[in-house]
C-alpha cells in the first residue's frame, strides 16, 4: 500500500505527479491556507505531510495526528515547525536547503540596490507623472561600489551575497555565531569582526541568520542606534529577526539611513508604520521566488518526502 500524504499548499503540477508515482496525494492545489483544525482533519490517517513555512507543526497539531511520520517543509527555514517535539515523535522532518541560496542572494541583492538608489521611491514618482524634467541633485542615493558590506549570518547564502560584492568592489565584513573556516573567509573574501564592530562599521547589513528564540530581535533598538546615521539594513531572512517596531522608529528619525524588508514580524500583517516611511523598500517574501527555484524547492521537498516514508534517509533531514 503507497503512504498517504498531504502538501497543504499548491505547488507544480510535476511535484505532484511525482509523489503519486510513491503515495497517494491530498493535495490543496485551491492554495487556501489551512486553518490548525482543518489541517488537523486532513492529516487524519496521514503518513506525511508536505508543508510550508505558512503551516504551523507544533506539538498540537502533533498530538491530534497519531499517524504521521514524516514532515517535509517546502523552505530552508523550519522555524514553523517544532522540531524537537516531531522528532519525540519519532517523526522526521526535512528541508530544502542549496537549491534556493542564489535565487535568495539576488533578492537581498535586488534589495540593496532599490535601497540605494531610491528604485521604489523613484517609480512611484514617474507613475504620478510629477516627473517634469532632469535636475543635477534630484534623487541622489548612495554608492553600493566601493561601501562596507557586513553579513550577519555566514551560512551558504550569506556567503552567496558576499561572492557577489566582489563585481561592485566592496569591502566585506560578517559576523557569526562561529568563525567559518578560512579557506570559505578566502574564497568569499570577508574579514571575520565582532557583531559590534559589524554594526559599526557597514554601510550596508545584510541579515541571513536562521529565526529562532536566540536570534529574535536580533537587532532592535540598541543595535540600530550603533549603526552609521549613513547604513542601509537588508532583512532577507526572517520576520522577528528584526524588531520591526524599533526600526520604523530609526527610519523615521534618521538613525539609519533605509531599510529593504523581504520579510517582517507577524507577516503578512505587517506594521503600517512602514507604509508612511519613503525610506524603505518593502517586497513580500519573495527572496527565494523564482520559477526555477520554487520548482527545485517542491521537487526537493517531495523527494525528501518519499524518501522518508519508504525507509530511505531523506537528503535534508533535520537533526536536532
Ligand atoms: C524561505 O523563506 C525559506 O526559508 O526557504
Amino acid at each position: 500500500m503507497k503512504p498517504k500524504i498531504t502538501i497543504t499548499r499548491e505547488v507544480f503540477d510535476d511535484t505532484i505527479d511525482y509523489l503519486k508515482q510513491h503515495c497517494e496525494v491530498d493535495a490543496n492545489q485551491a492554495d487556501q491556507a489551512y486553518s490548525p483544525e482543518a489541517l488537523a482533519a486532513r492529516l487524519a490517517g496521514q503518513d506525511g505531510l508536505m508543508c510550508a513555512l505558512t503551516d504551523k507543526v507544533d506539538s498540537t497539531l502533533l498530538a491530534r495526528c497519531p499517524t504521521l511520520k514524516a514532515v517535509a517543509n517546502i523552505a530552508v527555514g523550519y522555524n514553523n515547525i517544532d522540531v524537537p517535539a516531531c522528532t519525540a515523535r519519532g517523526i522526521q522532518v526535512t528541508n530544502t536547503p542549496g537549491v534556493l541560496d542564489d535565487s535568495t542572494a539576488d533578492l537581498a541583492w535586488a534589495l540593496m540596490l532599490a535601497t540605494a538608489r531610491r528604485v521604489t521611491e523613484v517609480e512611484a514618482y514617474i507613475r504620478k507623472g510629477e516627473w517634469t524634467g532632469w535636475k543635477l541633485k534630484q534623487w541622489l542615493g548612495v554608492d553600493v561600489h566601493h561601501a562596507t558590506l557586513g553579513i550577519i549570518g555566514m551560512g551558504r547564502i550569506g556567503q552567496a551575497i558576499a561572492r557577489r560584492a566582489f563585481g561592485f568592489d566592496m569591502k566585506v565584513i560578517y559576523y557569526n555565531r562561529k568563525r567559518v573556516a578560512a579557506d570559505i573567509e578566502q574564497r568569499v573574501n570577508a574579514r571575520y569582526v565582532n557583531f559590534d564592530e559589524l554594526l559599526a562599521q557597514s554601510d550596508f547589513i545584510v541579515l541571513q541568520v536562521p529565526y529562532s528564540s536566540a536570534t529574535h530581535h536580533l537587532i532592535g533598538a540598541r543595535e540600530l542606534a550603533k549603526m552609521k546615521p549613513s547604513a542601509v539594513l537588508i532583512n532577507s531572512t526572517r520576520g522577528g529577526v528584526v524588531d520591526d517596531a524599533a526600526l520604523i522608529t530609526a527610519l523615521k528619525a534618521g538613525t539609519i539611513r533605509a531599510a529593504g524588508l523581504d520579510v517582517y514580524e507577524n507577516e503578512p500583517k505587517l506594521n503600517p508604520g512602514f507604509l508612511a516611511l519613503n525610506n524603505v523598500v518593502l517586497v513580500p517574501h519573495i527572496g527565494s521566488s523564482t520559477e526555477a527555484t520554487r520548482r527545485a524547492m517542491a521537487m526537493t521537498a517531495a523527494k525528501n518526502l518519499v524518501a522518508a516514508l519508504t525507509g530511505a534517509v531523506p537528503p535534508n533531514l533535520v537533526r536536532v
